[in-house]
């Protein structure tokens, strides 16, 4: 199996505050990674930062064998033509429709003319389980379940070899839940997609994940396939993955 990604001793402060002290981290094509953590641990940083959202303070990024971390502008559009990414919030845009956010892509740096992007669009958010009447409305008449499946199916719209799903199932019904497990679970396992997915859901985690990191105080404390984190032996993983007040982990934030 070959690696996707490969991250080594990365940092990120932002200004006194260091909010990844040292973060090696590998990713296998078409491997399913999640990323546990306590909030405000730095998991949406640490993937803005993999997908070349946020610049590091320090450390490399490879990903195909291509030091991302320094790359220049122009290669770092071609290289986010890779990439998928559900925003934790959604971040549609308001101004346009459902079809149009979850085309964006296709109709701004792939030149799809419309009818193919809206038919695509249409065909994304069926498979989110959002019907094509949802296409012509605009954000703001979705509901807050409905608008994270429109952002979902943006993630996916180009079929990336990358995709970054931060906490897709937060906010979700059981079951809309299930079946965004299983479209992630498609995308790595079908389209060979290589994901990384942060989520506090832990049967969605159980579900998507070939391995699990767990981040803490900056740097990953345990990482392991997912057979495995129920035996880890790791007081701070088990205490996470049972959702315990008592333990080593501090939840005060400092
Ligand atoms: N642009 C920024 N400027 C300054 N501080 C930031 C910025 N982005 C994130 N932080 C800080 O970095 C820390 C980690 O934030 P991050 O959003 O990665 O947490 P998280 O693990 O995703 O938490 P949650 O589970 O609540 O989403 C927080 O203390 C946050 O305040
Ligand atoms: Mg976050």
């Amino acid at each position: 199996m070959s690696t996707k990604i490969i991250v080594s001793n990365l940092k990120k402060n932002f200004g006194e505050k260091q909010v990844l002290k040292s973060i090696d981290l590998q990713v296998n094509k078409g491997e399913s990674l999640v990323i546990l953590g306590g909030s405000g641990s730095g998991k949406s940083v640490l993937i803005k930062i993999i997908a070349g959202i946020i610049t590091p303070s320090f450390g490399s990024i490879i990903i195909d064998g291509v030091e991302t971390a320094s790359i220049s502008d122009s290669s770092r559009d071609k290289l986010m033509a890779k990439f998928g990414f559900l925003f934790q919030g959604g971040a549609l845009f308001d101004s346009l429709t459902v079809w149009e956010n979850v085309s964006f892509r296709l109709t701004n740096s792939q030149k799809i003319n419309k009818k193919q992007a809206r038919e695509i669009a249409i065909e994304k958010l069926r498979l989110v389980g959002l019907s094509e009447k949802t296409a012509d409305l605009f954000p703001s008449e979705l509901s807050g379940g409905m608008q994270k499946r429109a952002s979902l199916a943006r993630a996916i719209a180009s079929n990336p070899e990358i995709i970054f799903f931060d906490e897709p199932t937060t906010g979700l019904d059981p079951i809309m839940a299930d079946v965004i497990n299983d479209l992630i679970i498609a995308n790595s396992k079908q389209l060979g997609a290589t994901t990384i997915t942060i989520t506090h859901d832990m049967n969605s985690a159980r579900k998507i994940a070939d391995k699990i990191a767990m981040l803490y105080e900056g740097r990953i404390i345990w990482f392991g396939n997912v057979k495995e984190m129920y035996s880890s032996g790791n007081s701070y993983l088990d205490q996470f993955i049972h959702g315990r007040a008592d333990g080593p982990i501090n939840f005060l934030n400092k």
